[in-house]
């Protein structure tokens, strides 16, 4: 979604402010712009569609140079995208120019208020009405123009903020949607910078040393100063608050690879046998850091699992397996449902968020309610200090570095294990598993990776198999159990990157309806991991046969000679505990999804309309 930078220094803004905003495509976007100052006035320029219309405009102005500069990319919310309504807002002035992420939700009262005051709005947009307020306010000290104007805004934002009449200053607010401050470090620790950003990546550019601002707190930002002041005006030393930000710019890169997504894909063993070893020492799982008592384990009934997408997919293996491992009772929500559904939650509830970002505002909200109500919140989350990391009472970092395409694939694996580990780490402490089993299970996990490495050298398998459906307009996913919750996750996966329809069914459950919809040449994909239920699903796959479908069925090489009698495409992956199968039977999806993607010429790493970071409701 949206996408801030911001840079005040001693070089040329521009350079920067538009390598930011590249590293930030990722995120989604439909239009860009930034915001300089040039001979004391403020100098906008902003395009609807890529941000090479932008790079374009500016080819022109290579006379353009300043020492501050603020820029955006906008994913519409409020008005269509368009160049008016694309970031920065300007004033009425000029004097004031505000790039925003979230959504102003009082803006129509706000509005109404500033047009009697006789301002006049060129744009759709909530933003504008941040930039007026603020002129509005504004007296000469913007540090307390932006005060007044936060006072009056409900809703989310984060805010850069530059003014003509104090060039020397960047202000940056933040409320309910990520902001960082980064600080000239390293190679470049001799010039006198600072910068801002909603992305790390935006960032890894010039710098790995970052600040996270903090709820409702305001920054002024000067090219050799920092402070920071609190809503009761208290002022903060960030200083000693800054940290090291552990990615780097080359793991931000696409490498050898065409696509973010192919890349991310093959990086699965390597992420996965980092967050296993992080976790499991010498044979034992340990959560350092965690500090979780044992009282409170030994006293949870309930396990919810609030997320959205891919994350709540990996939540729907999570129910399984704790389920079966823990005998506790699971319930796996969607954020968006279960933040309005007034949930059932009390303190011997442990709500578990998962989310890569850390900043999905419906995860945020649901966490939020839990909490509220008196649950304890533990989430799993890829994104350090991110929002969902800063307000759950536990956090378990997954180790899956920076994940650009759109579409997950490295993170969601590595929630996957996270939800492993922890569901033994939980085993453990409850005293349910003896340490035979115990170290089976431990065995098995350890060597995810290799069959992983496994299945992704025969990617080319898959890509054939994807040649010969490219053309279909729609595909079902089966399968039953654990199945059918990788099932969930490969039909997302697949519409979301080929736009080839695709739905996941329990397969029990075709003949209750969707079997209407299977003609002659449907696909079927079918999942089979699941020994005591291959005859079950056999079963399934014969209906379907029956009615004209095409099928191509993912298992293991045991079921060889039943499978080759039905299926008309199959791909073997490696045996292992049907606990762990979904670590394995994810990845051929993943593969199948990313080549019909590729054989129909789509947008692979930005499909459309999608955003990586949702961080409106
Ligand atoms: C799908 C996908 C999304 C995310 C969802 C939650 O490939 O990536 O469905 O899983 O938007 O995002 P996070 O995990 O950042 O909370």
């Amino acid at each position: 979604m949206c996408g801030i930078i911001g840079y005040i220094g001693e070089d040329n803004a521009l350079p920067f402010l538009l390598e930011g905003l590249e590293k930030m495509e990722y995120r989604g976007y439909d239009s860009s712009g930034i915001s300089v100052m040039s001979e004391n006035k403020i100098k906008t320029y902003k395009k609807c569609g890529r941000l090479e219309a932008l790079k374009n405009t500016l080819a022109s102005e290579n006379t353009l140079v300043s020492s501050i500069g603020i820029g955006h990319t906008r994913w519409a919310t409020h008005g269509k995208p368009s160049d008016i309504n694309s970031h920065p807002h300007v004033s009425q002035s000029g004097k004031i120019s505000v790039v925003h992420n979230g959504i102003i939700e009082n803006y129509i009262s706000l509005k109404n208020f500033l047009v009697e005051k006789g301002y006049k709005f060129i744009s759709d947009t909530d933003t504008e009405v941040v930039a007026q307020l603020i002129d509005f306010h504004y007296d000469g000290d913007l540090l307390k123009a932006v005060q007044k104007t936060v006072s009056d805004l409900e809703g989310s934002y984060a805010l850069g903020i530059i003014c003509s009449d104090e060039p020397d200053k960047i202000i940056a607010v933040k409320k309910d949607s990520p902001l960082i401050i980064g600080t000239n470090y390293g190679e470049n620790k001799d010039k006198s910078e600072n910068y801002i950003a909603s992305d790390i990546m935006a960032l890894l550019l010039r710098t790995r040393k970052i600040y996270r601002l903090q709820e409702n707190n305001i920054a002024v930002i000067k090219k050799n100063s920092i402070v920071v002041y609190t809503p009761e005006e208290k002022i903060l030393n960030p200083e000693k608050d800054f940290e090291l930000a552990n990615w780097d710019i080359e793991s931000s890169g696409k490498g050898n690879y065409e696509h973010f997504m192919m890349k991310e894909i093959m990086e699965q063993p390597e992420v996965i046998s980092k967050t296993l070893t992080s976790k499991i020492k010498n044979g034992e799982i340990s959560f350092e850091h965690l500090n979780i008592s044992d009282e409170y384990l030994k006293n949870i009934s309930k396990i919810y699992i609030v997320a959205c997408g891919s994350a709540a997919n990996a939540g729907l293996v999570g129910r399984y397996i704790i389920e079966k491992l823990l005998k506790i009772p699971v319930e796996v929500e969607l954020a968006s449902e279960f933040r309005y559904k007034e949930p059932l939650v009390d303190k011997t509830t442990l709500v578990i968020v998962i989310s890569q970002s850390g900043e999905t505002a419906d995860s945020l909200a649901a966490l939020r309610e839990a909490k509220k109500q008196g649950a304890k919140i533990l989430s799993i989350v890829n994104v350090r200090g991110s929002s969902i990391a800063n307000e759950s009472d536990y956090v378990i970092y997954t180790s899956a570095g920076p994940e650009i395409a759109v579409a997950t694939t490295k993170a969601y694996s590595c929630q996957l294990c996270i939800i492993y580990i922890f569901s033994l780490f939980l085993a453990d402490k409850l005293n349910i598993m003896d340490s035979s089993d115990m170290s089976k299970y431990i065995n098995k996990l350890a060597s995810l990776s290799d069959k992983i490495q496994e299945i992704l050298l025969k990617k080319e398998q898959i890509m054939e198999i994807a040649k010969k459906y490219k053309d279909n307009k729609y595909a079902f996913f089966i399968g039953r159990t654990l199945d059918y919750a990788v099932c969930m996750e490969g039909s997302l996966k697949l519409k979301e990157v080929s736009y080839i329809h695709s739905e996941a069914y329990a397969a029990g459950e075709l003949k209750h309806g969707p079997i209407s919809l299977i003609e002659n040449g449907t696909l079927v994909i079918a999942l089979l991991t699941q020994d005591k239920l291959f005859d079950k699903m056999v079963s399934n796959l014969r209906e379907v046969k029956a009615r004209g479908a095409k099928i191509f069925a993912v298992t293991t090489i045991d079921h060889k000679e039943k499978i080759s009698q039905i299926a008309d495409d199959i791909f073997y992956i490696p045996n292992s505990l049907s606990e762990f199968s979904p670590s394995l039977s994810v990845i051929p999806f993943q593969i199948f999804s990313y080549y019909s993607a590729l054989l129909r010429n789509c947008d692979i790493d930005k499909p459309r309309n999608l955003a990586k970071s949702v961080t409106v409701e």
